[in-house]
């Protein structure tokens, strides 16, 4: 072979594929069942937009981008989340005239550029939803409250979300000084990175896999929260825990993007390793105004579709999971294909899903593929079937068959079905 797909990339199909479906159905079905409508941005924006909103020295911005000049030389990035974007669609479009709170959902490719891994790869999907226009802690708690069910109506066990408040432009700046001067007394014991841009940004030491045991000793920044932001995080525990929703208070996360503001949160899959959030999200209250829009409070979540179907629990209900056809039409002999393609179109009507096989292969080969793609019937056409306007209807289950007219193969294999209590 020539060409293996770029490094970081997954071809999908088959069982996976039909997996993948089934679960974007549920979600699909869940999120709309809490008022979340569909928005679909382009993969590419202007690269500005993830700078602003992102943040500068975040590894997504300053490693991570796939940044490329269009042919009148604009930088555009191919989009490394997707909540960027949906803010700049939502201020763009005039939605913000509405009033009131807009709830968005989103699933779709991203890109980073980062070292891949299990769990990790260049391209990948997320599903995601945000909620614009409130900045009620019942919003932040609804949030939740949909990222954990995606994962029960894909028949996971109760899973952990870590919470924390990450403050906000008021007290942040301050914990921030008390953050530096804390990290100086150890300089040593700090990795390259974290010396570097502990003075840009501090917090980012709480992002660190290396960094672990100078974390621990760091004050924390839910003991330094302005009377806003530590009243938010108060109310929206008192929520969860009225909603019976479990979850555990964790000073070290930060998450790796510059726009969250209060609540910040992740959902950890034990099974996963090293990278092990499920998903994550918070509020961002300040990233309207980032993106030249006014004061919007706002808060969301994204799940990695890779990472939940790679932990997609033994027991998940699958629906269309199999991927089966209903009928198969075997062609016998090298004419009537187009009354094998019009027999198909009328079973298909009739709400059956029809594989044709016109091939010149043997029999022998055509009923192994009609068994392979799961059909309960295979339809015989021959020369003199065909003469007649008839088809042998085989039940792959049972073994018998019938010879039957065109109009009466879809209404048997109705009746065929309802005796097996299909
Ligand atoms: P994030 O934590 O960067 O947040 O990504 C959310 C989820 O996407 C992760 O928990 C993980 O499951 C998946 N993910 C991220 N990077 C990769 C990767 N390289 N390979 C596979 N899966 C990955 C955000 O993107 C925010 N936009 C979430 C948000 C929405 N916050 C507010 N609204």
């Amino acid at each position: 072979m020539k060409f293996s797909r770029p490094r970081g990339t997954n071809d999908l199909f088959g069982e996976r594929m039909e997996r993948w479906h089934d679960v974007e159905g549920r979600i699909v079905r869940l999120v709309r069942g809490y008022g979340y409508s569909e928005i679909r941005t382009p993969v590419f924006e202007m690269t500005d937009l993830f700078i602003r909103a992102v943040g500068k020295a975040t590894d997504i911005v300053s490693k991570e981008m796939y940044t490329f000049s269009d042919k009148k030389g604009r930088s555009l990035t191919l989009r490394p989340e997707n909540t960027a974007s949906v803010m700049r669609a939502f201020l763009e479009n005039g939605l913000h005239r509405k009033g009131g709170i807009s709830r968005f959902y989103y699933m779709g490719p991203m890109f980073r550029y980062d070292r891949p891994q299990a769990g990790r790869y260049r391209q990948f999907h997320q599903v995601g939803a945000e909620a614009i226009g409130s900045s009620n802690p019942a919003v932040d708690a609804e949030i939740i409250d949909i990222s954990l069910s995606i994962y029960s109506v894909c028949g996971f066990p109760p899973l952990d979300v870590r919470l924390n408040s990450v403050g906000c432009p008021v007290c942040r700046p301050a914990f921030k000084e008390i953050l530096i001067r804390s990290l100086a007394g150890y300089g040593d014991e700090l990795c390259q990175n974290c010396r570097e841009r502990g003075m840009v940004n501090p917090l980012r030491i709480f992002d660190c896999k290396k960094c672990g045991e100078v974390k621990k000793k760091l004050p924390f920044i839910t003991d330094h929260l302005c009377r806003e932001c530590g009243e938010h995080f108060s109310r929206l525990q008192e929520i969860l825990d009225g909603l019976g929703i479990r979850y555990t208070l964790d000073p070290l996360l930060v998450r790796g993007l510059d726009y969250y503001t209060k609540t910040a949160f992740e959902i950890i899959h034990p099974g996963l390793g090293a990278q092990n959030a499920l998903s994550g999200g918070g509020r961002y209250d300040g990233l309207a105004e980032d993106c030249g829009g006014g004061h919007i409070p706002a808060v969301g979540f994204s799940a990695g579709m890779e990472r939940l179907l790679e932990t997609l629990p033994e027991s998940f209900p699958g629906e269309t999971g199999d991927g089966r056809v209903d009928v198969c039409i075997i062609l016998i002999g090298d004419s009537g294909s187009m009354q094998a393609l019009s027999l198909a179109g009328r079973l298909r009507e009739s709400g059956l899903s029809v594989l044709t096989d016109l091939s010149g292969r043997s029999m022998k080969k055509k009923l192994g593929a009609a068994s392979e793609a799961g059909a309960g019937f295979a339809v015989f056409l021959g020369p003199d079937e065909l003469e007649r306007e008839k088809a042998t209807v085989k039940n792959m289950m049972t073994g018998s068959q019938e010879v039957l007219a065109f109009d009466g193969i879809g209404p048997f294999i109705e009746r065929e079905r309802d005796n097996r209590g299909e």
